[in-house]
């Protein structure tokens, strides 16, 4: 069965799919095997300094000649650093010392340069330029267009899909709130922005005239096809993909979600300081029972602040103190490679819809 559309004719994919940008999560090799199983791969590029960007990139086009997108979070405002860092520090202190470090330090914002990303982005030689968090200044999404590159914004509500579209966007992206990783919210708080995906797909198809991305909770053929029937004219997969062989997270990661019910996942600001879905963890339910002020942090200091902790976590197998983002379709995650898993999720797909054909 041929599942193209409009989206997938100007994006050269045979599967209505695309793998998720998933920032420290995805891998060139993910990438480029999602590319060559007929979808469309992503990159995502926020956790990285431009020659990081041009040295992933120039993985996956050795890798594979197909299409492939890179993904940046738009610029945020950076808030001011609380003054009173004492309750913060004294959060992360006694899992610094459980995995050996030395005392958490006060976090800067850091980040990288944000122009020099996007230029990279622009010489990475993809074809779909995407983003979350937020509409892209006109300039880049302008400078995307003169490269002919394809251009996807994230919108969690009918409002920010529309705010999407008349920024110039090509297509949107539908993220429920069954979605693992990060809230895409920007307009409006983030809690009357926490929409499930069946509702939101519909509502968005009717409000946008460009096409509309189904994602979240999404993680096999049932759901795509569910998604094609509410009008999407593709999916955007994120946690399915995280526990095949290229995907770049611990294997102690992998291993959490196997099997992992969609009732351990909330969304928390414990990591990051943004609100995102992940698996509960100790770290996760120690944060969020500290009522001291000032605990948790703005991002990106939260980010920053746990970073540490984070990394030693994952060196040394410790799932408990790492960020474990999913969603809620996690217990239907499948120990595959990219390439099985797509092929698997196309072969459901068709089976689920000729179960509801007549
Ligand atoms: C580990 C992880 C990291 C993510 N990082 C990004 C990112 O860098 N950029 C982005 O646009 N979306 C990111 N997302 C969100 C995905 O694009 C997508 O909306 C989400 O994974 C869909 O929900 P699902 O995980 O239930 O499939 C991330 C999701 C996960 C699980």
């Amino acid at each position: 069965m041929k599942y193209t559309n409009a989206l997938t004719e100007r994006l050269g994919l045979t599967v209505p799919i695309i793998q998720a940008p998933m920032a420290g999560s995805d891998s060139p090799g993910m990438v480029a095997a999602a590319g060559e199983a007929g979808a469309l791969g992503s990159m995502g590029c926020s956790y990285m300094a431009a020659d990081q960007v041009r040295d992933a990139t120039s993985q996956v086009r050795t890798a594979t000649n197909r299409g492939f997108n890179v993904n940046l979070f738009a610029p945020l405002p950076i808030p001011d650093r609380p003054s009173d860092l004492h309750n913060a520090l004294n959060l992360v202190a006694p899992y610094h010392e459980a995995l050996g470090l030395a005392p958490p330090e006060a976090p800067q914002s850091g980040g990288f340069d944000f122009d020099s990303q996007v230029e990279a982005l622009l010489d990475s030689g993809a074809s779909v330029f995407s983003f979350a968090f937020g509409v892209m200044p006109p300039e880049v999404i302008a400078a995307a267009r003169d490269r002919g590159m394809f251009i996807i914004g994230m919108a969690t509500t009918v409002e920010e899909a529309v705010a999407l579209e008349q920024a110039g966007v090509d297509a949107v992206v539908a993220q429920g709130s069954e979605s693992g990783g990060h809230r895409g919210s920007f307009l409006g708080d983030f809690t009357a922005s926490m929409v499930g995906t069946i509702a939101l797909v519909p509502q968005m198809v009717d409000a946008v005239s460009v096409p509309v991305i189904a994602s979240g909770g999404i993680a096999d053929g049932r759901g795509i096809a569910a998604a094609l029937t509410l009008g999407a004219s593709a999916v955007q997969i994120g946690t399915a993909f995280l526990a095949c062989e290229e995907a770049g997270i611990p294997q102690v990661y992998k291993d959490t979600l196997i099997g992992a019910s969609p009732s351990r996942t909330r969304i928390t600001r414990a990591f990051s300081g943004r609100p995102a879905r992940g698996i509960i963890n100790d770290f996760m339910e120690a944060a969020e029972a500290a009522n001291a002020p000032d605990t948790l942090l703005p991002f990106p200091y939260q980010n920053a602040l746990t970073r540490p902790m984070r990394k030693a976590a994952a060196q040394q197998g410790k799932a408990e103190y790492l960020s474990l983002w999913a969603g809620q379709g996690v217990g239907l995650t499948r120990r595959m490679t990219t390439q099985e898993l797509i092929d698997a999720m196309m072969a459901e797909t068709e089976a689920a819809l000729a179960r509801v054909s007549v």
